[in-house]
């Protein structure tokens, strides 16, 4: 995989300083100056993503909502496996008796690619509608957020990347089916080049997001623990890394003791109505708060292990987030405490830093294991091979925001002790 790095690096530099907006015509009403007045603290910059309404039973709401959106006739964009399991319909069959018609596009694919969001974007034109309503993981609501972009911009999406700045386009509806990549909570559209197979990031937030955990609750086991550590992987990485904020903060920590609590039941299907609720809800507001603060060392890692070996991204995030508490420990030692809190660690007051380094990432461990999750030489990884990463690593747009710059060397030893540390 290759990564537009001079993009990356400048879209996670602006967030980095606290500047971003949404580069679109519907600038957040949050944005603020980019300085305080002299001898005044600075500004929280926080950003409001798009209404949700969430709940059991929530997805009944999509007609009515897209009505009152404005829409008549939307796209509706989901995924074969999707439409196989009879979801897409479901969702039709509800606009439809809004009084809203809809017109299938379901070629969306895990990593979704640029030139299928173009074609979508091409049927939204012809079918001339007003209104997009993605339905699925994190893949198929990227691709709705490109879709959206290209209902009121000229194609392709590729003008778009970055902040390019560009019209709002027709209202978004974002349904997850999956409690893992909080893309409904969050403005990042990440888009795989079919020609060059670079990353590419483009900006657009849903208009709505109805998250309805009964989407959830036949997910299979191993689906259930890969997106769920996902979660806690945005949450920790949020809380603990050198972008922060106090909205960011509250959400993060909430998430983080959801999923301590809940996300084991979840995956034992115990309690399970509640379980999935309340893993959804960490899900959304890890969304939330990652989108302001993004992610660092462990997500730079896990997308490198991840392009070199096609492994699920929950799962590589599971393998680096031990290791990444652990190294986070050494630089913000209260705020992982907080973490060691949440996760029920029980961390006792004056706790040194390594030792909260060690109980952390091995708190993490253990309920990585509650979970089944195999680790990389279980996964048929060879450790020089996962060590060889490490190049790849420097290169990830969210290698920049890791708070101290490594070096490969240092890379190399922290793949090495997330591998020997969790076999
Ligand atoms: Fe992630």
């Amino acid at each position: 995989m290759k990564i537009d790095e001079a993009l990356i690096r400048e879209i996670v530099l602006r967030v980095v300083e606290n500047r971003l907006t949404q580069g679109q015509a519907q600038a957040a009403p949050s944005q603020v100056p980019p300085e305080a007045e002299p001898g005044r603290a600075e500004f929280l910059a926080a950003e409001q993503t798009c209404p949700v309404i969430f709940g059991a039973g929530a997805l009944h709401t999509v007609g009515r909502k897209a009505l009152e959106l404005g829409c008549r006739k939307v796209l509706l964009v989901s995924d074969p496996g999707l439409v196989k399991l009879g979801l897409a319909r479901r969702v039709a069959d509800n606009l439809r008796a809004s009084g809203v018609a809809s017109v299938l596009f379901d070629r969306v694919q895990p990593n979704p690619l640029d030139a299928d969001c173009n074609a979508g974007g091409e049927i939204a034109r012809r079918e001339k509608v007003d209104g997009v309503v993605a339905v699925g993981g994190g893949s198929v609501m990227d691709s709705g957020k490109a879709i959206k972009v290209l209902t009121g911009n000229p194609p392709p999406i590729s003008k778009y990347y970055g902040a390019a700045a560009c019209e709002r386009g027709a209202p978004l509806i974002l349904i997850p089916t999956t409690a893992g990549t909080g893309s409904e909570s969050t403005k990042y559209a990440v888009l795989t080049d079919a020609k060059t197979h670079e990353k590419k990031v483009a900006l657009a937030t849903g208009d709505l997001a109805i998250c309805d955990p009964e989407l959830t609750y036949r997910l299979p086991k191993g689906l259930t623990a890969a997106t769920g550590v996902d979660v806690l992987a945005h949450a920790c990485e949020s809380y603990a890394g050198g972008v922060h904020n106090p909205k960011a903060d509250l959400l993060a920590r909430a998430a983080i003791g959801k999923i301590a609590v809940w996300l084991p039941k979840a995956y034992r299907g115990e309690n399970n109505e509640t379980a999935r609720y309340e893993v959804m809800l960490a899900c959304s507001f890890a969304g939330m708060a990652f989108n302001e603060t993004l992610c660092h060392l462990g997500h730079a890692a896990a997308h490198s292990i991840g392009a070199v070996f096609n492994i699920p991204h929950g799962i590589c995030c599971a393998w680096t987030l031990p290791e990444t508490m652990a190294f986070c420990a050494a630089l913000y030692p209260e705020r992982v405490a907080v973490i060691a809190a949440a996760l029920q660690l029980e961390p006792r007051p004056g706790i040194a830093v390594a030792e909260l380094g060690q109980l952390t990432a091995d708190g993490i461990r253990a309920l990585l294991r509650q979970l089944e999750i195999k680790s990389p030489r279980e996964s048929g990884i060879e450790r020089d091979d996962f060590l060889a990463v490490a190049g790849l690593v420097r290169k990830d747009f969210c290698y920049p925001v890791i708070p101290v710059s490594l070096s490969e060397a240092e890379i190399r030893e922290f793949l090495g002790r997330a591998y020997d540390s969790y076999q």
